[in-house]
């Protein structure tokens, strides 16, 4: 059988995202049909659709996505009718040298749905992030399902699934942020904000969040900053400096991406500290620094591809802290909107108004 859904498409570079008819196939063998409740908005959709990450057009948008599975293929028995789950984009493989190296978070060859869902007139569609979710239903490999807890709200559920996870693992998985340490974030979007969210969590002394835009500051602050930088009014290596006894942070998260703030990053953080680099750059931009200065400044330069997760590991207890009213993702969801409300909502992501904008579904 084949679903007739409705789906965001993103049909060629640049053009303006269309809701449309989709054609999703029953699960085969490996996969799962979801029912999708609630897909937040991110970043990377945008990407998607200006061509910034391949020219595999028409994408099926949306990639932070709960819903509740409705069928699985014939082999499945991770998951079942019935089960709320959040989306992942790392259902891991087992077998790759990352896998096989017990580093599972690195895996090299994640799973996907094999069969494509399509247009009607059977043009297979690209799913974004290998998931597709800005529809009512949605064909995944089902380890790209994971279970939580059914209690908790799909929209706030669902943004463990991108961009709250990416932030959230670069401070406790990448970071390793622990009890007492000072950590600043550069850049308090939904990712960075969710980088100060896991400082708080794992203890942090002192949180230090860095903005241009006082709205998102202010943000910051509800969810855990004790202390915040304007980076467009002051010198922002000078503020964390003052703020830190002098040292630097222990931690520094940069989720901007930029040559700038990276630099910023570098020279803010103590002597042996960590910085982690979770903002996305790109191809264009080119970073310089005294190489003395990298050996003699010691400590990690890290990289934190979503937020170094396991989806089996991490969302499930995330969750729980969120029901149990220690983690606010609820503060994530600026607004609720249709689904032919995802155009607007990359103009409001554009002009800062927003940290999540999240498609329901009724
Ligand atoms: N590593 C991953 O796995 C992963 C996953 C999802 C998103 N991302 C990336 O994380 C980055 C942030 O995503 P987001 O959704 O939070 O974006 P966003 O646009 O919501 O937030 C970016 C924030 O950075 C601020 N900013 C911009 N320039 C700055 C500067 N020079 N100094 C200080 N602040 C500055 C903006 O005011 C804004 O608040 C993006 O590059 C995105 O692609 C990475
Ligand atoms: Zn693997
Ligand atoms: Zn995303």
């Amino acid at each position: 059988m084949t679903h007739r859904v409705r789906g965001v498409i993103a049909r060629s570079k640049g053009a303006p995202v269309e809701t449309t008819t989709i054609l999703v196939p029953d699960p085969g063998p490996g996969e799962a049909l979801v029912k999708v409740q609630a897909c937040g908005v991110c970043h990377t959709d945008l990407h998607y659709r200006e061509g910034g990450i391949n020219d595999e057009f028409p994408f099926l948008l949306g990639h932070e996505a709960a819903g509740v599975v409705e069928s699985v293929g014939p082999d499945v028995t991770s998951v079942a009718p019935g089960d709320f789950v959040v989306l992942n984009w790392r259902a891991v493989c087992g077998t790759c040298r990352a896998c096989r190296r017990g580093r599972p978070w690195y895996c090299f060859a994640t799973h996907n749905a094999t069969q494509p869902m399509t247009l009607e007139d059977g043009t297979p569609l690209s799913p974004a992030l290998g998931i597709g979710s800005f529809a009512e239903k949605t064909l995944v490999a089902a380890g790209q399902c994971t279970k939580v807890d059914p209690a908790a709200s799909p929209a706030a559920a669902g943004l463990l699934g991108c961009g709250v996870m990416a932030g959230l693992g670069a401070a406790l998985n990448t970071g390793g942020v622990g009890r007492g340490d000072s950590v600043a974030v550069i850049g308090c979007g939904g990712v960075g904000n969710a980088a100060v969210a896991g400082a708080r969590l794992a203890g942090a002394s002192k949180i230090i969040a860095v903005d241009l835009d006082d709205r998102k500051l202010e943000w910051a602050r509800g969810l855990g900053a004790t202390h915040t930088v304007n980076g467009g009014t002051e010198d922002v290596v000078k503020a964390i400096q003052a703020l830190t006894d002098g040292n630097g942070a222990d931690v520094v998260i940069d989720a901007v991406g930029r040559p700038e703030t990276y630099r910023q990053a570098f020279y803010a953080r103590d002597l042996a500290g960590t910085v982690v680099l979770v903002g996305v750059p790109t191809p264009e931009m080119k970073l310089e620094l005294p190489l003395l200065d990298v050996f003699g400044r010691g400590g990690a330069l890290k990289s934190s591809w979503y937020g170094d997760c396991l989806p089996e590991r991490d969302f499930p207890v995330l969750v729980d802290l969120y029901l149990q009213g220690r983690l606010d993702l609820d503060a994530f969801v600026s607004e609720t909107i249709p689904l032919d409300g995802v155009e607007a909502a990359f103009a409001r992501m554009e002009r800062g108004e927003v940290l999540r904008s999240v498609v329901e579904f009724p």
